[in-house]
């Protein structure tokens, strides 16, 4: 859905002004020490508006939406390059695993599922930070062999999908679902599952991509054609809010949390280029050639310290 009156170059151009700017700032106090992530909100808030003013109020920032990503992980090359295109530092994922036992009862949760494990990203990890069982289910023959390299403690693997999980009704504390509602074929029915497997009062922890943030990913501004892909492919958060009160469960928490998604810009654009990500994977090469191009030019004249941030969604619910 790009708009003719929309030019993806006025990006590049204010990121460049932005980056002068802070670097006339950062010279007269002697070094930067900005807040990177307000400062990626502040763009995409001006560039949001000129989109939306650009596309009209049909563009879908409200909009409640059914996800149209089902994507079979098995046919694609992401699996080998999953964890060098999406991993993270230690410190990171420590963070993420703060912000997750921050928002639930930890001594009560003894079985964790995760949802759509892929690689095991956060597998091993939930078990040693709650020191609990994990069953890591995932539809991909091939994330999951992956996962499998791992030591992974603690840790049973299941190649399974969300709408039909094999395990016993209330058996388990937390289902546990990272980046993965997008892909689920039936939202509705995966969600049913989650109430089905969960204890009385249990928990969802979920991480995601929304629609509504879609300005601030940090690789839409170069490669423009993304926009249509994600409002396609993501769902908002009232789509996501929606589903699971719908099912029986009861919003305890949503946020914004700002996570890393490279350690610098040339960091980030090396990750993008292994394009282990599905809304980049569906674009045509041409596009992604062009978007890896601009990155990469924009990364070189970036400076080389500070990381890229984005922010992630991340919703906590208690099944009623
Ligand atoms: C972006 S990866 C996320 C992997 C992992 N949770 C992480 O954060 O690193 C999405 C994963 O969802 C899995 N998936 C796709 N459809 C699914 C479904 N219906 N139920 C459960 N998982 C699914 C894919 O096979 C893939 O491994």
């Amino acid at each position: 859905m790009e708009s003719a009156g929309f030019d993806p170059e006025d990006f590049w151009l204010l990121d460049q002004a932005r980056l002068k700017d802070r670097h006339k700032r950062a010279d007269a106090r002697g070094g930067f020490k900005g807040d990177y992530a307000q400062e990626r909100r502040e763009l995409a808030l001006v560039c949001s508006d000129r989109l939306r003013l650009s596309v009209g109020p049909s563009y879908a920032f409200e909009q409640i939406n059914a996800p149209d990503s089902t994507m079979d992980y098995d046919q694609t090359q992401m699996p080998a390059a999953y964890d060098a295109g999406r991993g993270y530092r230690p410190a990171i994922l420590a963070m993420w695993l703060d912000a997750i036992a921050r928002r639930l009862p930890a001594e009560q949760i003894d079985d964790i599922v995760d949802v759509g494990c892929g690689t095991g990203r956060y597998s091993a990890a939930l078990a040693d930070r709650f020191d609990a069982r994990v069953v890591a289910v995932d539809p991909s023959a091939k994330m999951l062999a992956e996962a499998r390299k791992k030591p992974s403690r603690g840790v049973r693997f299941e190649r399974a999908a969300a709408e039909s999980l094999p395990l016993p009704g209330a058996s388990m504390d937390l289902v546990f679902g990272s980046m993965v509602f997008h892909h689920f074929d039936d939202p509705h029915r995966a969600v049913r599952e989650f109430h089905r497997v969960l204890r009385p009062g249990g928990h969802v922890c979920l991480r995601a991509g929304t629609t509504d943030q879609l300005e601030c990913y940090a690789y839409v501004p170069f490669f423009p054609t993304t926009r249509g892909i994600i409002l396609k492919s993501l769902t908002s958060r009232a789509f996501i809010e929606a589903t699971f009160e719908g099912a029986g469960f009861r919003l305890i928490s949503h946020e914004l949390i700002d996570s890393e998604a490279g350690e610098s810009w040339r960091h980030y654009a090396d990750k993008v280029a292994l394009r282990a990500d599905s809304i980049l994977a569906q674009l045509p090469e041409d596009d992604f050639e062009a978007g890896l191009a601009a990155l990469r030019r924009y990364a070189a004249a970036a400076p080389p310290d500070g990381p890229v941030i984005e922010p992630v969604d991340f919703f906590v619910l208690r099944s009623a």
